[in-house]
């Protein structure tokens, strides 16, 4: 395998853009937003507004093991899962404007194909190792075990929860023969070993290449982050890489042999990158090999996909020898909410599709606030409260209120038309100068993909209007200068234009509004990112803007406060399900003998009468009647039930327990409760209503 590779195009306009394809079982929440689609988002619109031959891809990745699983378990198809999310996934990417020029799915055909050719012309090509080796194997349910199909104790960290090909505790990527003490997660069975063949991609032949292309080549232009997992995985010596796995849900190998065996999930999803290119460049009639080919190709992801993205898919690509290599790779960190690491399966997420449900249009506010706040170089954190400062204070008090007061004040003095300037004064000039170093300022920030700083940037020239407004003083100038306040506006109104046309990547739905609001759609050439530094007006005199509407508006503490109690139940909801799961995981009591055993006398009871006692929020009176006797019994239940509904039920009742007094009242006897998943008593209840009372239970 040669040593030479491609990363640099001979076209420097063309730019190949991934986002990383969401595995689709599940919705998805703001860290996926924070950490991969909005930065992909600004940096492709960006590009476009230069002019740039962009091809923004996506897709959904429809074989992640953890597909099947969800199936298994909810007894559905892996294609009705996949369906369900991908409908859902693709429609939030769509409601928060994330602009892929494709939107692909790697159950497509065109997919299947792409990845098969791919893997054949390795093979064929010589570039795996065929071997048979011992891989576990679950006796149980008949299949053989890797990835998230098995956990166990993490050989680096000793963490009890690591999967197969990973530890999220420390991030290493693991073998699922590596994990101490592995145990199947279909059936919970300790799993046996058992021969079976695969092929394995030799990542060892990569490392002179590897080394050459990133830890020589790319030292000083990959966030260090990224540069830094990449050093330390080559550091630690490549070892072959397993490429087809023994399962029945994803893209068969296409070799003799192999019957059974599908591709790695991991070895097909990056192959989507080139597959949902070709989707689209057919249906716009484009020639899909220039975008792999002759082009500046970057990959947005989220920092636990980098080894794929910077060490196995180059390799791959390498040994294929027909594609570019990827210029960069700029890997955020994680977003967490509220200080906790974000959970799909703990629910510890603020989902898109929910959002927008209770937030209705304020998509901006959320992409701001994520970019404003992007875990770019270190975990961030997302805050409700951060979230409404931004918007308040920044969305709000300074770009809404700048556009507001230029909008409502050109048509009350001028009925919506740009005035003619009088001659500029030097602030008035500094002023225009100060909003042309604006689109170089903002593309320094985003080609170094520091997108926080560049949001924090396009901020700064809302300011400038802001602070141009205060000093100038219109509304006072007008009572005794109506020739200067025209000036003052034209001047502001250009303001106004430079943020609708720099502000589209970070805010494209106010941007949309704001070039609406300026009525760009009747201007012969409506300005462009390039034209904020090359024309002499933006907004030409004469020109009539329509009325102000209003881009943003406050949000209100209690809309934050029912999004902070909504975390908090769902706190509570887990906390309640760790103790149940480590009470029943508890070591058990001391051995009691049979004797012990048979002093207890459990019988069947009916609940006559119940009565909450006052004062005492736990506690509800009962007068149960045993088939012995009726007696009193106090019971700690009253969080659980209601008084009133309890009446009627049968129970059962521990009738020989030595009476105690409770809050004055004389108990005598104890009611058997257990605990459901939300953490609610429930009653351990005879078979059947009906059953007679005072039956011995044993
Ligand atoms: O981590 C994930 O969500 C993966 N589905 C990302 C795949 S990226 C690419 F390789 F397709
Ligand atoms: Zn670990």
């Amino acid at each position: 395998m040669s040593q030479k590779y491609n990363d640099t195009p001979q076209n420097k306009n063309r730019f190949t853009i991934t986002a990383a394809l969401p595995y689709t079982n599940g919705p998805i929440h703001i860290g996926h937003l924070a950490g991969v689609y909005v930065p992909a988002d600004i940096y492709a619109r960006y590009l476009r507004l230069k002019g740039k031959d962009v091809a923004f891809i996506c897709g959904s990745d429809e074989h992640g093991v953890a597909i099947p699983m969800k199936a298994k378990k909810e007894g559905v198809t892996p294609q009705e899962i996949i369906d369900k999310y991908h409908g859902i996934i693709k429609k939030s990417f769509q409601d928060f404007g994330i602009s892929f020029d494709n939107y692909s799915r790697t159950s497509a055909e065109i997919h299947h194909k792409t990845a098969s050719d791919f893997f054949k012309k390795l093979y064929e090509d010589g570039n795996f190792i065929e071997e048979v080796t011992e891989q576990l194997y679950d006796d149980e349910a008949q299949q053989f075990l890797a990835d998230r199909f098995v956990t166990g104790t993490c050989p680096r960290c000793s963490f009890e929860g690591a999967y197969g090909d990973q530890c999220e505790n420390c991030g290493s990527s693991l073998n699922a023969t590596d994990l101490i003490d592995p145990k199947s997660a279909i059936t919970g069975s300790i799993p046996a070993l058992k021969q079976t063949k695969h092929w394995f991609l030799p990542l060892d032949q990569y490392d002179t290449f590897l080394r050459e292309w990133i830890i020589k080549g790319h030292k000083n232009d990959w966030k260090p982050n990224v540069y830094g997992q990449v050093k330390s995985w080559i550091d630690e010596g490549l070892k072959p890489r397993a490429v087809t796995r023994d399962l029945d849900w994803g893209i068969p190998v296409p070799v003799e042999g192999a019957d059974g065996k599908v591709l790695y999930v991991w070895f097909d999803a990056p192959i989507g990158y080139i597959s949902s290119t070709k989707e689209w460049a057919e249906k716009e009639g484009k020639d899909w090999e220039a975008y792999w080919k002759d082009s500046r190709l970057i990959h947005f992801i989220g920092k636990d996909n980098i080894v794929f993205h910077c060490i196995i898919f180059p390799s791959m690509l390498q040994a294929h020898g027909d594609f570019i290599l990827p210029e960069n790779v700029p890997a955020n960190e994680f977003l967490n909410l509220e200080g906790q690491k974000l959970s799909t399966s703990k629910n510890w997420a603020v989902w898109l599709h929910e959002y927008l449900e209770e937030f209705p249009e304020k998509q901006d506010v959320l992409r701001y606030t994520l970019t404003a706040n992007a875990p770019e170089t270190k975990d961030n954190d997302f805050t409700w409260k951060d979230f409404q400062a931004r918007n308040n204070n920044e969305l709000v008090a300074i770009f809404g209120n700048f556009i507001n007061r230029v909008v409502v004040l050109s048509h009350k003095y001028y009925d919506g038309i740009i005035p003619e300037p009088e001659e500029l004064s030097t602030i008035d000039k500094q002023t225009l100068q100060e909003l042309k170093k604006y689109p170089e300022i903002l593309s320094t920030s985003i080609e170094k993909y520091r997108f926080r700083e560049a949001s924090q940037e396009l901020m700064n020239l809302a300011r400038l209007g802001n602070k141009y407004l205060a000093d100038e003083e219109p509304w006072k100038v007008i009572k005794e200068d109506e020739a200067r306040v025209k000036t003052i506006m034209y001047v502001a109104l250009q303001i106004a234009s430079g943020l609708a046309v720099l502000s589209e990547p970070f805010l494209p739905f106010t941007s949309e509004k704001l070039k609406g609001m300026l009525a760009f759609n009747t201007l012969s050439e409506a300005p462009q990112w390039n034209d904020v530094v090359e024309k002499e007006v933006l907004l030409p005199a004469g020109h009539r803007i329509e009325k102000a509407s209003l881009l943003f508006s406050k949000i209100e503490d209690a809309e934050i406060q029912k999004q902070l109690e909504k975390l908090e139940a769902t706190k509570k909801a887990n906390e309640a399900e760790t103790k149940t799961e480590k009470a029943m995981t508890e070591p058990q009591k001391d051995t009691i003998t049979f004797d012990d055993f048979t002093k207890l006398d459990i019988r069947v009871g009916t609940i006559l009468e119940a009565e909450k006692m006052p004062k005492a929020d736990k506690l509800i009176v009962l007068k149960v009647d045993t088939g012995i006797d009726v007696r009193t019994i106090v019971s700690g239940i009253a969080k659980s039930f209601n008084a009133e509904d309890i009446i009627g039920k049968q129970v059962s009742v521990l009738v020989n327990l030595a009476p105690r007094k409770l809050r004055g009242v004389e108990s005598e006897g104890m009611i058997l409760m257990t605990e459901n998943k939300d953490g609610k008593l429930v009653f351990i209840n005879p078979d059947e209503d009906g059953t007679q009372n005072g039956v011995t239970i044993n």
